[in-house]
């Protein structure tokens, strides 16, 4: 099977971690008789530097002709003084929106291996494993009318849905449900916000066709609170594009660091997969960014563009594996203080090399993948 890839690896940590994910791909492609062509583009601040936009169009037309984009990260610090249409991040939202997913799948689960980099108790995190369901493409960040008035005294935003924008995300954030622990977490502000009150009509109307799916409502600040007091009793949290922003960071400290939080965009033309964190520009360029959430990334990719539930799991595996023996990027050791006598400081690079390695010794079954 050929599969076409547009990479964009962005700036700050994006590049070096795109390429341990790209090379993680490639091992897997080896094992599993893919055949994944890797065509890389430039987009954020990168692209603004060498050709003056964050999105050119030979990128976007790339993206457009390809089975599915790996995307690193985009932003920096020299672009925060530009306008909101000009800096690094308005070009991937205008990918977002041209490539139509609007389905944005964030999985944050506590690797039982370090359960005790999350701030919260081992106790309060150990088995959480979280979907979170953002619609990506509606509310606040794509809305018209938004801007400010002639003296800039004032400034609006528009957050609107339509009952097809709320459909849609909810049939998708069901249907996964279905493939997990069948229950799902509607979040939402319902006391305040007209937007909120369709959501749940929308919702709620959708679970009719999901019998075997147990749905609750719930007002996103109490869902921020619920996330870090028992973040295991939710497994699919669907929500809309801001506050699935902001709760899907939050879900990273079940994870122990940002840095291990993967990401897929589906629904669309064509599939967008990114790590949830940013650019990273303090550590950039440093070989010391935690490359396990783009290696995630790829793992997604596996699973939802090469359709290949066991070629992603195995990945899947191979993470734990490597965390189990001991390895860790500094994001996993801060402080020093949780840097027990079993583990290990590595690169990114050294990373990269131990889950490839990990991996083939999962795909040949023999699971004994240990630090020497
Ligand atoms: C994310 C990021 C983006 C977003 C930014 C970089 C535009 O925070 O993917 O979560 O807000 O969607
Ligand atoms: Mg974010």
């Amino acid at each position: 099977m050929k599969l076409r890839i547009t990479v964009l690896e962005g700036d700050g940590i994006g590049p070096e971690v795109t390429r341990e994910a790209v090379s993680v791909l490639t091992a897997s492609a080896g094992h599993y008789g893919y055949d994944f062509r890797f065509d890389h583009r430039s987009i954020g601040g990168a692209a603004i530097r060498e050709h003056g936009s964050s999105l050119p169009p030979a990128t976007l037309t790339a993206c457009l002709e390809s089975d599915a984009v790996l995307l690193g990260a985009v932003g920096g610090p020299e672009f925060d003084a530009l306008p909101a249409g000009q800096r690094p991040e308005s070009g991937l939202l205008a990918l977002r929106r041209a490539l139509g997913g609007y389905a944005n799948l964030r999985p944050a689960v506590c690797y039982p291996a370090i359960a005790d980099c999350s701030p919260l108790r081992r106790e309060v995190v150990e088995g959480a494993d979280v979907l979170v369901v953002r619609e990506l493409l509606g509310g606040l960040y794509f809305s018209e009318p938004r801007g400010f008035n002639d003296q800039r005294t004032a400034a609006f935003n528009t957050m609107r849905y339509t009952a097809e924008e709320v459909e849609r995300v909810a049939r998708v954030a069901f249907g996964l449900a279905r493939t997990r622990r069948r229950k799902l977490t509607s979040v939402d502000k319902a006391n305040v916000l007209e937007t909120s009150q369709l959501w749940r009509e929308v919702v709620t109307r959708v679970a009719r066709d999901f019998n075997d799916v147990t749905l609750e409502h719930i007002y996103v600040d109490a869902c921020a609170l619920r996330l870090m007091l028992r973040p295991t009793s939710f497994d699919v949290i669907l929500t809309e594009n801001l506050f699935g922003d902001i709760l899907s960071d939050e879900a990273a400290a079940l994870s122990g660091s940002l840095g291990m939080l993967a990401s897929a965009t589906i629904g669309g033309q064509v599939a967008l997969y990114e790590p949830v964190h940013g650019s990273a520009p303090d550590i950039a360029g440093q070989n010391t960014a935690n490359p396990l959430g783009a290696i995630a990334t790829a793992a997604l990719l596996l699973r939802y563009t090469a359709r290949n539930e066991k070629a992603a799991r195995d990945l899947e595996t191979a993470i734990g594996d490597v965390l189990a023996a001991g390895f860790r990027t500094r994001d996993l050791c801060h402080g020093g203080h949780r840097f027990t006598p079993k583990s290990f400081l590595v690169s990114t690079k050294e990373m990269g090399a131990h889950v490839r390695r990990a991996l083939a010794d999962v795909i040949d079954q023999q699971h004994t993948y240990h630090a020497v």
